[in-house]
């Protein structure tokens, strides 16, 4: 063989193979494979039944789900002296099957409350018993189901103050530290979290939530980890922030979870957007968030767990009434870059 025809056939050999890696990200191989902790996902439990498309996706790529609004307050108690747990449990049973770890989400959240509970009258010791009963039906009920729960969500205001709250206002400041002792009395063996967002930014916050859960676990009170729920964009937080707070944190012995990671690519609602490069921004700063969470020391990852995995479903366009495309997949379940660095980068 000529010299000439040697360094042709390396050349076109060279840019095939390259272009066979480009096209070999595909999501036949689950993603949670490629990680040494979780990769979960929040599912919506009506897309979860109603389409095999969103089922199929989330069964095959992560091995944690947290139901995105089914295990929330005002779906499991929908009346005083009454639980609604058919549904719930029904997705337990999937999650059992399936090997996916259940995290559940969450026992106390000044939101998705029902009317009830706000126009509750009742005198201290009345009020008592309801938080107590409320705690401790639902984790009982999910004992040896649910392997984690956040116990208490967004509690906190962005100057540390305690955010108003129906719990706050009849139970007073302590009602957290009771909120962890009650669900640690109904299950023993369940991980006890405190969930919030803008941890990973806002040092005051964070300061103030370590400072009142460390205060807590001073006097015996069982908590064990800490969410961050990390709704972050492509103009922030800078990744240097999201180190500090993780190195911070995890500094206490906490276990993390990254607990409700998305990534807009659109904060100032623009219009026609460049998605090819934002999506490769979106995979770039994926990939440093993951770099980020595996400097961690492994008993202390959690895991990873998206909220949502398809940008047809995602929250963010519906909430903020914009164009965005936050998630791993497309709208018809095709992988994105982000999902594509990620296998990479886990
Ligand atoms: O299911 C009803 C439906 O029957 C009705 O027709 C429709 C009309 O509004 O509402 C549907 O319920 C909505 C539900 O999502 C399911 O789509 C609620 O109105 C809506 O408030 C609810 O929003 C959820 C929100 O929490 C409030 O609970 C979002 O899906 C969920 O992504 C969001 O998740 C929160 C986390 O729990 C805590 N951290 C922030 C995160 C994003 O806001």
């Amino acid at each position: 063989m000529k010299h000439t025809h040697l360094i042709v056939l390396i050349c076109v050999c060279f840019f095939s193979c390259k272009k066979n890696k480009t096209v070999s990200c595909n999501d036949a191989n689950p993603l949670h494979e490629e990680a040494e902790f979780k990769i979960g996902a929040a599912i919506d439990l009506s897309s979860y039944y109603a389409s095999i498309a969103y089922r199929n996706t989330a069964d095959r790529q992560f091995n944690s789900f947290t139901a995105e609004n089914a295990f929330k307050p005002n779906a499991l108690h929908p009346d005083l002296n009454h639980f609604e747990f058919a549904l719930a449990d029904s997705f337990s049973l999937a999650c059992a099957r399936g090997d996916k770890r259940l995290h559940g989400h969450t026992l106390l959240w000044h939101s998705a409350l029902p009317n009830w509970i706000l126009n509750y009258q009742g005198n201290e010791k009345e009020w008592q018993n309801l938080f107590k009963q409320h705690i401790q039906t639902i984790v009982s009920h999910f004992k040896g189901r649910v392997k984690a729960w956040d116990v208490v969500n967004e509690a906190f205001n962005e100057d540390g103050t305690l955010r108003k709250s129906i719990w706050l206002e009849k139970l007073g400041t302590a009602y957290i530290e009771k909120a962890f002792e009650y669900a640690h009395e109904a299950d023993a063996d369940a991980l006890l979290f405190y969930n919030d967002y803008g941890l990973e930014f806002n040092p005051e916050k964070r300061v103030a939530v370590l400072s009142y859960l460390n205060n807590m676990r001073s006097r015996g009170v069982q908590v064990d980890g800490i969410g961050l729920q990390l709704h972050i964009s492509l103009s922030y937080p800078d990744i240097s922030q999201i180190n500090e707070a993780l190195q911070e944190i995890s500094a206490y012995h906490y276990q993390v979870h990254l607990s409700e990671v998305d990534i807009s690519i659109n904060p100032l609602n623009q219009t026609n957007l460049n998605k090819e490069k934002l999506f490769e921004q979106q995979a770039q700063l994926a990939a440093k968030l993951v770099l980020a969470y595996k400097q961690l020391p492994n008993d202390q990852q959690y895991g990873i767990t998206f909220w949502g995995f398809s940008d047809a479903y995602s929250w963010i366009p519906t909430y903020y009434g914009r164009e965005d495309y936050p998630l791993l997949y497309t709208g018809d379940f095709q992988p994105k870059p982000m999902y594509c660095k990620l296998k990479e980068t886990l």
